[in-house]
């Protein structure tokens, strides 16, 4: 049997094909249409591993999709696929509708299709599972608890309503169509091969080259921090054992202030690495106009994960955060790749002139 995966050259996805590949032996097809933020050297150490099949393709070309599902007879798909920055979202949010809802759309469109050909037991048997996010619940108080799988939905950027969006068209070929549907609606990952753009890649890499660290508004916005592993590990768990119709969030009980995970970076690296002038990095923290309609804060709270199909985090933010910092110290060249045009463009944009 074969599982297939979109938007598998993106961060969480490569962490996903490079465990599956390590921990199964069943053949994974990787989609994924190589936007900016997808990025082959991710999959280098698969190159020659015939479990992995690569294809550059688009989820919303939905007869590519439909022969792919044929061809290697795929028992399941997990959407990765996505456009997923906050900040892009709301300096360009078409190409946040057309892939991560229409696109969304085709690939159920073409799941659809194969699903209904299929015989039994394989029928019974096929999963799409949803990889969500917890942006859909939008944000809480800080009295307020944790987000549970009943929270209304209540997004606030264009990401997080392009993610709701898609959530509901894959709740809805379940209930109408009966296709076999999971969703999952994780917090914010970190680990190995995160585009830096996000907060905590950035941070590490503009602190190694000597450059001002960006923290948008006073900094006491909190986020649910997840190592990307534990967030794999959770989503081939809730393959395996989830239950169709279903909706799991996935957490790691990690509530932190941006500044608070700023100034964990930098004493990391001031420990690990310490400028040569033998200033702190902290002293490097920047505080720049704030993210419009900025989410104050995310908690997921995970318990039916835990109690309904048994899975906890193995990485703290402590170890997962020294990993992930010792991770972008040991590959500067990974991140030098990425950081030419387009991406100071981006930076240009979203950050001004102002930083030094
Ligand atoms: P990412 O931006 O790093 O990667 C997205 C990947 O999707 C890229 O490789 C890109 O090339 C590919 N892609 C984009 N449009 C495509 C299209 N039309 N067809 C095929 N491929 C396409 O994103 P990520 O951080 O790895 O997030 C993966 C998924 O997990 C997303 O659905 C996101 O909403 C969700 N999620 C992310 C986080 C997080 O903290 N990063 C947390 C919860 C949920
Ligand atoms: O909660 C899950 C979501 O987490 C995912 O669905 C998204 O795909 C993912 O990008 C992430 O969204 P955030 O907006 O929370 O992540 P980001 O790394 O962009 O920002 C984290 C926090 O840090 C947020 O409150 C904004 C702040 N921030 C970010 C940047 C890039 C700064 O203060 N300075 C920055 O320069």
């Amino acid at each position: 049997m074969t599982i297939l995966i979109t938007g598998g050259a993106g961060f969480i996805g490569s962490n996903f094909a490079l465990d599956w590949v390590r921990t199964s032996v069943e053949q994974i097809v990787n989609v994924d249409k190589l936007t900016y933020a997808g990025n082959l050297s991710n999959l280098d150490s698969l190159r020659d591993n015939h479990n992995h099949v690569f294809v550059r393709a688009d989820i919303n070309d939905y007869s590519v999709v439909l022969n792919l599902l044929q061809t290697y007879k795929v028992r399941a798909i997990l959407n990765f696929a996505a456009e997923s920055h906050v900040d892009r979202s709301i300096h360009g949010p078409r190409d946040f509708i057309e892939t991560n809802i229409v696109g969304t759309f085709n690939l159920l469109e073409a799941a659809r299709a194969y699903w209904g050909e299929l015989a039994e037991p394989e029928r019974q048997k096929f999963r799409f599972l949803h990889v969500s996010t917890d942006e859909v619940y939008g944000t809480l108080t800080a009295a307020q608890p944790a987000f549970t799988e009943m929270n209304q939905y209540q997004p606030n950027s264009p990401y997080a309503a392009s993610k709701a969006a898609s959530d509901h068209l894959v709740r809805a070929y379940c209930h109408t169509y009966g296709l076999p549907v999971i969703t999952t609606n994780c917090s914010n990952n970190y680990g190995p091969y995160q585009f830096p753009e996000k907060l905590i890649p950035l941070t590490i890499h503009r602190a190694l080259s000597g450059k001002e660290l960006p923290v948008y508004g006073d900094g006491q916005q909190v986020r649910d921090w997840l190592y990307v592993k534990d967030h794999c590990s959770a989503l081939r768990r809730v393959l395996e054992v989830g239950a169709v119709g279903e909706v799991y969030n996935i957490g790691g009980n990690n509530e932190k202030t941006n500044l608070d995970v700023v100034k964990v970076i930098c004493a990391l690296l001031d420990e690990l690495k310490p400028r040569a002038d033998r200033q702190l990095y902290e002293l490097r923290v920047a505080f720049v106009a704030d993210r419009p309609g900025h989410d104050r804060r995310y908690a997921i709270d995970a318990t039916k994960l835990a109690t309904q199909i048994s899975w906890q985090p193995d990485e703290t933010f402590e170890s997962g955060i020294r990993k992930t910092v010792e991770w972008y110290m040991g590959n500067q060249a990974w991140t030098e790749a990425i950081v030419n045009g387009e991406y100071r463009t981006w930076l240009e944009k979203q950050y001004g002139n102002t930083l030094s």
